[in-house]
């Protein structure tokens, strides 16, 4: 059996057929428009079914690969982190487009697996810092930083906890889902992300007050908050900080209000 016959035969029986391409691509090395001729070797076969079984058990692909592509980067991942989404590869443009100058100074915080961290340290070429809670997480998020060159200081602590110094730049993609949607979360997020990664609180706006609520002492004179928020909370978000930043509400590239960008007025 050659790689084209295996997608045909494979692909009837599955419903998600970008991710089985994928998998296919990855795992073989061999371009779609070659595997006519690729014959499948036992090992690969053996390779590629174990994979399509994990896939078919909703295990999302990034976990399957080990990595996913994030923007101009290959971030490992691992059930310890959130899998990358394309929404926060739009908040690090978000951040490059609007921010100049020398010397910046950048803060992620819940970095995860440090993909906007190692994304923005390659793109600006800057130093950044990144803290997460997880232990476990940052170990990914170290990984990631060495494999794509980036130069990033990792620190473990809840939110602000163990950072010193003034950032120009605050960056974060908080836990945002709402204690109460967990029932409607897909299973391949609910049983297989990692929990510390999702809720925060009842309303899920528990992370964005704490931040308002300690980020002077590390923010810059009119420094800025890029926040990645769920697609119901962008208002909510900017009554929490309109008291003394002004705020700006963008949307993603399907018209959702995904980001929130607050500006210090001191
Ligand atoms: C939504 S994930 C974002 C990960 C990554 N920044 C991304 O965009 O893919 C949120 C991250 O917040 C971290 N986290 C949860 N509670 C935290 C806390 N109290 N302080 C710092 N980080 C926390 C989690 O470990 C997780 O890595």
């Amino acid at each position: 059996m050659n790689l084209k016959e295996y997608y045909q035969k494979v692909n009837s029986e599955k419903s998600k057929s970008q991710d089985v391409a994928w998998l296919i691509k990855e795992v073989s090395n061999v371009e779609p428009f070659l595997w006519g001729e690729t014959e499948l070797t036992p090992q690969l076969v053996s390779t590629l079914d174990k994979g399509i079984k994990r896939l078919s058990s909703g295990e999302p692909l990034g976990y399957i690969l080990g990595y996913v592509p994030f923007w101009n980067c290959k971030i490992l991942v691992t059930p310890d982190v959130l899998i990358p989404r394309a929404e926060t590869e739009q908040l690090c443009e978000l951040v490059v487009d609007r921010v100049s100058g020398e010397n910046l100074r950048i803060l992620d915080l819940c970095t995860g697996s440090g993909c906007i961290a190692v994304a923005l340290a390659t793109q600006l070429n800057c130093k950044v810092v990144a803290t997460d809670i997880s232990e476990a997480a940052l170990k990914v998020a170290k990984q990631n930083a060495v494999i794509n060159n980036a130069q990033v200081d990792f620190i473990c602590g809840d939110l602000f906890k163990n950072v010193s110094g003034k950032f120009d730049v605050i960056v974060t993609n908080p836990p945002y889902i709402a204690e109460e949607e967990k029932e409607i979360l897909p299973s391949s997020v609910l049983d297989f992300e990692p929990h510390i990664a999702l809720f925060g609180g009842d309303d899920g706006l528990d992370f964005y007050k704490r931040i308002k609520d300690n980020v002077r002492p590390y923010l810059s004179p009119r420094g800025m908050i890029f926040m990645e928020v769920g697609d119901t909370q962008a208002e909510r978000i900017v009554d929490i900080f309109d008291k003394d930043f002004d705020c700006e509400i963008i949307s993603d590239y399907f018209g959702f209000k995904r980001f929130v960008i607050a500006r210090s007025r001191k």
